[in-house]
């Protein structure tokens, strides 16, 4: 809605900042006033009754405003054509791959050397996992910050990164770098202050003088990490204080109430995208609000929030696309996207984590049935949206699908999750995985699952038992699981490793600062020595390596995989073979996928009964023409085979 006294704010502002409205920064100024409105509003929702709130919404303004006068001309540029290209991030063309830069080749310096080998494999996005300066020993993989704007020196500087992402745009390339959000170290310089007693800094972060609000709140907030950061409070014994520690005690969650926190966070979001960031991946989104009495995890506020963010970064940097890291129930994550006004205005990315907990319990299971009756929630997913679809990343495999799912497939909540827990950690005789169990609570009885793909897959095992035929299978596994996200509609982001077959890396048990987290174990050091056998016919790294690759390569190829919320499900007729449709125009692909160690069998007429006219299937992956036959005819797909078929 229209507001005039608002208009007129935004107006003054931007012509004491010597803005060339009429010409130049035309564009900004429209934008700006298409979305003045909403900014205003949400950020009114939020903190309206802040005694502040009138005085920060002005430098609220005035940080839209300097973020885009900083904003570098070829990323302004770089702005244009991606709104020409409606939905850019949608596109089947990106295949990504998220690395620990020291862990995969040293520093940023040595990673552009490294772009020939991305290239190679067809990725052409990188998300860095976290690269901003975080104390050694306690920095959480880099998701505790102790600087937001400094390069670790572990991993160069920022000129370094600057470079980096200079050579990545010349060669089309994508980046994605995270914003940690929830929580800074306990070492920023704002902790600093406020463990010194500053009240204005210790209104940055939730302090309480004694335990009884903590108490409370203790009542209703799940723990995140029960068995290495219990609670989710740490007494800081200078100030004699309780702070707010969701995740480690090392890391001190950020109070979003006070509209100053706010306000540096967006400034340090266009600190970031005027570095050339094409995704921005908001950490741990799910816990930026809390309300004494709730889970403080998913709250409304923490979406108005995550809105005025969007809003803004539309205003100041358009071509930054917001990927929301909410790995919650099913029905949560779909809010992420936003709901009402703001569908397809909150994250453009969340990451289909339930599908990827899905997989991994269809691989266990042979059956696809609890995987199916996840979908008729995931499929609200809105258009203009888009998944990170994936197997692995550098966090935990959690089984966080609804219990009416698993029910629905006939099985009993509680024993399905135990069975997939020990079959995933070794507690199961008869199974080839080799990961464990990590964050067990013993008071809830939840756990989660590290490991890597390979190894979960079964080839650590394989290898260790010198047996061929299991390792040819574990490698099966492995594409199989590769293939049915990389199609299923989303950006495909490949953890390093995974593209050569890496087993578990049990180095982090000697590391200190690491061997209490085993999700160490699944984020490896890469040997590059071992990484030229990709080249050598026969071996596991070739054979992982050029079916990625393949993969890709096809995947380009195919335009009705573009996430156009263009996907069906196949009625299943078996319930080992997991079927989906996508089409665009006049092209469609059927992926089918074996989640069985035998032989699955599947009629023609299941391809009838979705139209199929056509009287042949191609398929890409094995390159062979199937004549359609009779509806009781069968396609015969080999254990944990999968065919990306296209009518022709
Ligand atoms: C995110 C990260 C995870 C980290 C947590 C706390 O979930 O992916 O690795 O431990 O946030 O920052």
């Amino acid at each position: 809605m229209y507001n005039y006294g608002l208009h007129q704010q935004i107006n003054r502002a931007i012509q004491d900042a010597g803005m060339d409205i009429s010409e130049k920064d035309n564009l900004f100024y429209t934008r700006f006033m298409a979305n003045a409105a909403a900014i205003f509003d949400l950020y009114m929702q939020l903190y309206e009754h802040h005694p502040k709130a009138e005085k920060n919404f002005s430098q609220l303004v005035q940080t839209i405003i300097k973020g885009y006068k900083k904003r570098p001309e070829p990323l302004k540029q770089r702005d244009i054509v991606k709104s020409e290209t409606t939905h850019w991030f949608l596109s089947n063309q990106i295949t990504g791959m998220s690395l620990y830069v020291d862990r995969f080749c040293g520093d940023l310096k040595k990673l552009i050397n490294k772009l020939d080998y991305f290239e190679k494999l067809g990725v052409n996005f990188l998300h860095l996992m976290p690269l901003f300066e975080s104390p050694a020993g306690e920095s959480d993989g880099g998701y505790a910050v102790s600087d937001f704007r400094k390069v670790d020196s572990r991993f160069g500087t920022l000129n370094d990164l600057k470079i980096l992402q200079q050579e990545m745009q010349q060669r089309n390339m994508y980046l994605m770098l995270d914003i940690v959000l929830n929580h800074t170290s306990q070492r920023h310089e704002w902790a600093q202050n406020a463990r010194q007693g500053e009240k204005k800094y210790q209104d940055y972060y939730y302090f309480y003088n004694d335990r009884s609000l903590p108490d409370q709140y203790d009542q209703t907030m799940p723990e995140i990490f029960p068995e290495s950061a219990p609670g989710n409070f740490t007494y800081i014994e200078e100030c004699k204080k309780w702070v707010m520690t969701v995740f480690h005690n090392y890391q001190w969650d950020l109070n979003y109430k006070n509209p100053q926190v706010l306000a540096e966070m967006v400034d340090t979001i266009f600190f970031y995208a005027n570095l050339g960031v094409d995704v921005l991946r908001i950490d741990a989104p799910a816990f930026i609000w809390k309300q004494l009495g709730t889970t403080c995890q998913n709250l409304l506020q923490a979406h108005t929030l995550l809105r005025l963010i969007k809003q803004c970064v539309e205003v100041t940097a358009p071509g930054m696309a917001l990927l929301g890291e909410a790995i919650v129930a099913p029905k949560e994550i779909l809010n992420y996207f936003g709901t009402g006004n703001y569908t397809a205005r909150e994250c453009d990315f969340a990451y289909n984590a339930t599908h990827m907990a899905l997989q991994w319990d269809m691989l266990a299971t042979g059956d696809t049935k609890v995987m199916l009756a996840a979908q008729h929630e995931l499929l609200k997913k809105p258009f203009g949206t888009s998944w990170i679809t994936y197997t692995r990343c550098h966090d935990d495999i959690g089984l966080g699908y609804d219990d009416y799912m698993i029910q629905q497939a006939g099985y009993n909540a509680y024993e399905h999750r135990k069975f997939l827990k020990d079959y995933y950690s070794g507690n199961h005789n008869d199974s080839p995985a080799t990961g464990a169990l990590f964050s067990s609570n013993p008071k809830t009885g939840d756990a989660r699952i590290s490991g890597s793909l390979a190894s979960l897959c079964g080839l650590e095992k394989a290898m260790e038992r010198n047996d061929n035929h299991l390792v040819d299978m574990s490698i099966q596994k492995i594409i199989l699981m590769q293939a049915h996200s990389f199609f299923l509609g989303g950006l495909p982001m490949l953890f390093y490793g995974d593209e050569a077959g890496y087993t578990n890396d049990y180095s982090y048990l000697k590391e200190e600062g690491k061997s209490y987290d085993n999700r160490w174990m699944h984020r490896p050091v890469i040997d590059w020595e071992k990484n030229k056998k990709i080249d050598e016919p026969g071996t596991i790294e070739n054979k992982v390596f050029s079916a990625t690759q393949r993969l890709i390569a096809i995947r380009r190829k195919l335009d009705m995989v573009a996430d156009y919320s263009n996907l069906v499900w196949m009625t299943p007729h078996n319930i080992h073979i997991a079927g989906y449709i996508r089409a665009i125009d006049d092209r469609k692909l059927f992926g089918i996928f074996n989640f069985k160690d035998k032989p699955s069998y599947l009629t023609w007429y299941a391809f009838k009964e979705h139209n199929l006219t056509a009287a042949k299937l191609f398929d890409h992956w094995e390159n062979v023409i199937y004549d359609i036959g009779e509806d009781r005819e069968y396609l015969v797909i080999k254990p944990y085979g999968f065919l990306l078929l296209e009518p022709v």
